[in-house]
């Protein structure tokens, strides 16, 4: 099978439909041979930030996969989410948890459907990345959170750097209130894979 569910697969995939077709493939196991066995721990220092810079109210999850980031939130406290993926796998897994308001399917690189200033705040961690998801997409973010509202979402460095996503968020800049960019790594000090001293940009947008 072309698309084997593995880190290295998923940072070569081309498209949308490469997306769903190997997230399809890898919603069942995510959980234990991506999450677990990986040390992958972005969606706690996404949850951390996002709390840390007041988010609250109704959040949307972008690329929310199996919900691993809801579950990072949901232990600081109490939130109201919705989920929102290309794969209609991974939200199933997502929905078994009982952790999202709704799970609904949509493709970050068109438009989200839900209407302008619909959210307080949008999380994303593990989404903009190699293969998956560009900076044009941001637009999106902000076009569905309320004025005051909070966007914070993992951006991998090194596909920050290769498109470019600094000089969309000073375009952004004009018309939000401030951004905040700081640097951490994707996985857990103990992790020995190849990817084991990736590092992100978890950039946090006040609207
Ligand atoms: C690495 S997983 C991250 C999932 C989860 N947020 C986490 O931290 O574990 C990336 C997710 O992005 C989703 N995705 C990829 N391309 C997408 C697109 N164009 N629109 C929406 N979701 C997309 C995938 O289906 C997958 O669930």
């Amino acid at each position: 099978m072309k698309n084997k569910p593995s880190l290295q697969n998923a940072y070569d995939l081309k498209s949308p439909d490469d997306n769903i077709e190997l997230y399809s493939a890898w919603a069942s196991t995510y959980d234990d041979d991506f999450v677990k066995d990986m040390q992958y721990r972005l969606h706690f220092s996404v949850a951390d930030e996002f709390v840390l810079n007041g988010g609250n109210g109704l959040i949307l999850d972008v690329g929310a996969g199996t919900g691993a980031l809801a579950e990072a939130l949901l232990q600081k406290g109490k939130f109201s989410i919705e989920a929102t993926d290309i794969s209609e796998e991974m939200l199933k897994v997502a929905d078994s948890k009982n952790i999202y308001k709704r799970g609904f399917i949509s493709d970050l690189t068109k438009e989200i459907p839900v209407d302008n200033d619909f959210y307080d705040g949008v999380i994303s961690s593990g989404t903009f990345t190699h293969g998956h998801v560009g900076p044009a997409a941001i637009h999106e973010l902000v076009r569905v959170t309320k004025p005051g509202g909070l966007i914070t979402i993992s951006v991998n460095e090194k596909h920050w750097i290769a498109l470019g996503f600094e000089i969309e968020v000073e375009k952004l800049s004009q018309h939000t209130r401030d951004f905040i960019l700081k640097k951490i790594s994707i996985y857990g000090e103990q992790s020995t894979h190849e990817h084991k001293d990736d590092k992100a940009i978890i950039l946090t947008i006040k609207i």
